[in-house]
């Protein structure tokens, strides 16, 4: 607790924001109320990113009813690994991972049994709402299983890592790759104890890692090192974050993402509130940068000009890229 409240000290000088900043000048002041139900449901950003021609994993199918349930197995036909998720969860709750199955029951990626029976009953949870905002009732999507793409193999424990960049009115701010470790059970979530490395945004290579609050540089499980891997497609992943913009109108979102082994980059699920993490992982405040962005915006405005996710895409690098290594000692 004390090496994280020095840590909080240390990065306070370099424009850490907290969490009353980020309410009350960034989501109150950029994410329009009305635009909220688009985020906060994967199903309607599942269906909005397909519009718009952004890749997300398929969706095999939604349930809505208790009598649904009982459907499932229709609705997998001969596919063996899915996932089943909350339409309105977060933090990575209610997740249930299959990667196969055994006999009659199903097998978490991680290699946990887990029986029809329990199935059903996590989807009638998730229908009653037991992981959706507000507890409101929900509806459980079910949609294809990621693969992560090989390069993720010595640096994560099981599951999925996602890559998280934070976005201001269409400017990427600030990335971080979460990986999972044998805690979070296949899981990408910092609070289901995956760690969060930070990502130099012009280059895609990342940096030092926390994991559980603590300053990391190898994988807990694995003992390889997090830092110094260049992540591929990093320049897809930062149109995919900045064109997000258009796709939700909402100016201070997280873009969550995933690198399938065959299908590439996708976008996963958009956050309108994103947690302040990204700065430990980053060893860098995003006030400095928010600011830096809204000066940028100010200037373009004043001369009748708005910019494309590509200019927005390079002015990020060009300001940010350098400086996550750069800067100097809490
Ligand atoms: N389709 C999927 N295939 C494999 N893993 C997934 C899939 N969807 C989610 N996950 C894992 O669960 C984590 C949380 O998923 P996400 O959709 O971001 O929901 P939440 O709102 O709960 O964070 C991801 O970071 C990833 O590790
Ligand atoms: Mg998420």
């Amino acid at each position: 607790m004390l090496g994280l409240v020095k840590r909080w000290r240390a990065l306070s000088s370099r424009g850490i924001m907290g969490i009353n900043r980020r309410n009350a000048d960034y989501v109150l002041k950029y994410n329009e109320r009305r635009f909220y139900p688009l985020v906060d449901d994967k199903i309607i950003t599942k269906h909005k990113a397909l519009a718009a021609g952004i890749s997300v994993p398929a969706l095999y199918g939604i349930i809505e009813t208790e009598q649904q349930i009982k459907h499932l197995p229709k609705m997998l036909g001969a596919r063996q690994d899915f996932v089943i998720k909350p339409a309105q969860g977060a933090g990575g709750d209610g997740i249930l991972v299959i990667g196969g199955k055994l006999g009659q029951d199903y097998k978490t990626t991680s290699g946990k049994r887990v029986k029809s029976s329990e199935i059903e009953y996590q989807l009638s949870g998730i229908l009653t709402g037991l992981y959706s905002l507000g507890g409101h009732r929900d509806r459980a999507l079910i949609e294809y299983r990621v693969t992560p793409d090989n390069i993720f193999r010595s640096i994560s424990f099981d599951g999925v890592p996602d890559i998280r960049i934070i976005v201001l009115m269409g400017y990427p701010l600030m990335a971080m790759l979460r990986l999972p470790t044998r805690l979070s059970d296949g899981k990408a979530n910092l609070h289901q104890g995956a760690i969060g490395v930070g990502v130099n945004l012009a280059s895609g290579i990342t940096l030092r890692g926390t994991w559980l609050n603590d300053k990391i540089s190898h994988h807990p499980d694995t003992g390889s090192a997090v830092d110094g891997v260049q992540l591929p497609s990093w320049e897809r992943f930062m149109q995919l974050a900045a064109s997000c913009y258009e796709l939700c109108h909402l100016g201070y979102i997280g873009v969550d993402m995933v690198l399938d082994q065959e299908q590439g980059p996708m976008l996963l699920e958009l956050n309108a509130r994103p947690g302040l993490n990204i700065q430990i992982a980053n060893d860098c405040g995003l006030t400095l940068r928010t600011q830096a962005i809204e000066a940028h915006i100010e200037q373009l405005r004043a001369q009748g000009i708005t910019e494309t996710p590509e200019q927005r895409v390079k002015f990020s690098q060009n300001l940010f890229g350098h400086l996550a290594t750069t800067l100097p000692p809490g």
